[in-house]
């Protein structure tokens, strides 16, 4: 099992990193741990949260609200940013109004296109795309700008299947592409000479916009498909549900070629102190985690490669963040050795 640490040594040109699992497991802690051990190092990095409900700004205790990227203070080198959904669904709700609009137009089709509008901005995967969009945005546009984006979005599952359909998409555009050519040069061919023809084409709006898509969809996707580059962690709690769909989101993961950095397990009640304390709630709960620590190291054993530990309260504020990255660098639960042992593993 390699540790967080290792990995990030082997990948020194890691730049876009995501976390996933199921809501409340600690994707947002995780994500910001993360980011505090890059900025830590000296890497100029910015954490980006592409969530419809953010919580940057409360984990941070500082307003992070607006939509610009702004730096945390106390923080060298760390920049937040919570993007502004509303503002993103509108501006991208406008730009496809006026795509559509410019198409009806410059193909002499004499119809309201309010309706089209409408159908295609009140779908509710329209919400997924704007965000999609976005991160996509960020990863090209302000990939110039740092070393490190540390993404914080609950829709990791749509995010993958987008990448994972990029390349249908890809395929998909690219046969637009052609037959919009084809119909284009048809319709040239009636009135125009045959140099006309590509002229005319890159007039055409529609297909501006296909090779536009095209160009930025290849992009993003060599990017993102790049293990050097893009690592995607999955953060469980040592129960039962949280486990269920990290292991699904790998699945899914690795059917699209999409790197994975590794699973953390979140919320590790350590031996010490299921021991010291009084509650019998909080020893139940010890020997209920070392049965879910068993089944998450024999099914995802070689994949984990961070732990942290239960806090006695819940993670606010800078100084908090900066313990959580030291323990996900370095925290290994006192009673890791002796489960390595019992299940015949070996322990590093
Ligand atoms: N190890 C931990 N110890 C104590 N509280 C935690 C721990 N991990 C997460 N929390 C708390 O649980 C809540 C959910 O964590 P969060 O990172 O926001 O999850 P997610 O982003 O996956 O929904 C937050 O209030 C956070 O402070
Ligand atoms: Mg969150």
């Amino acid at each position: 099992m390699p540790s967080l640490v290792e990995i990030f040594d082997r990948k020194p040109k890691l730049k876009y990193v995501f976390t996933g699992g199921k809501g409340g497991v600690g994707k947002t802690i995780s994500a910001a741990g993360i980011a505090y051990h890059y900025a830590s190092q000296g890497y100029k990095t910015l954490i980006a949260s592409l969530n419809p409900v953010h919580s940057l700004t409360s984990l941070f205790r500082q307003d992070l609200r607006g939509g610009q990227i702004k730096p945390i203070e106390g923080v060298e080198n760390l920049y937040a940013v919570e993007v502004e959904i509303d503002d993103v669904v509108e501006r991208y709700k406008q730009n496809i109004a006026k795509r559509l609009k410019e198409f009806l137009k410059w193909a002499d089709i004499p119809i309201d296109p309010k309706p089209f509008i409408d159908i295609a901005t009140t779908n509710p995967a329209f919400q997924e795309s704007a965000m999609f969009d976005k991160m996509m945005d960020i990863v090209l546009e302000e990939g110039k700008n740092f070393d490190k984006i540390v993404f914080d979005t609950a829709a990791v599952a749509n995010a993958v299947r987008l990448i994972g359909l990029s390349k249908i998409y890809g395929l998909w555009l690219q046969r637009m592409i052609k037959s919009r050519e084809e119909a284009l040069s048809l319709r040239v061919k009636l009135s125009f000479r045959k140099e006309k023809v590509m002229e005319e084409i890159k007039k055409d709006p529609l297909m501006a916009d296909l090779l536009e898509m095209n160009e930025k969809f290849t992009k993003v996707r060599r990017i993102l498909l790049n293990e050097d580059e893009t690592a995607f962690f999955f953060v469980t709690l040592p129960l039962s549900l949280p486990i269920a769909v990290v292991k699904r989101f790998i699945r899914m993961v690795s059917a699209y070629d999409i790197p994975i950095g590794g699973v953390i397990v979140n919320q590790i009640i350590p031996r010490s102190v299921a021991e010291a304390t009084a509650s019998e709630y909080v020893r139940n709960q010890f020997v209920e985690q070392l049965h879910y620590m068993e089944i998450i190291i024999r099914d995802l054993g070689d994949m984990v490669v961070s732990y942290i530990p239960m806090y006695p309260r819940e993670v606010v504020g800078v100084e908090m963040i900066k313990r959580v990255a030291e323990d996900m660098m370095g925290y290994k639960p006192d009673f890791l050795p002796e489960l390595l042992e019992k299940l015949g593993r070996a322990s590093t």
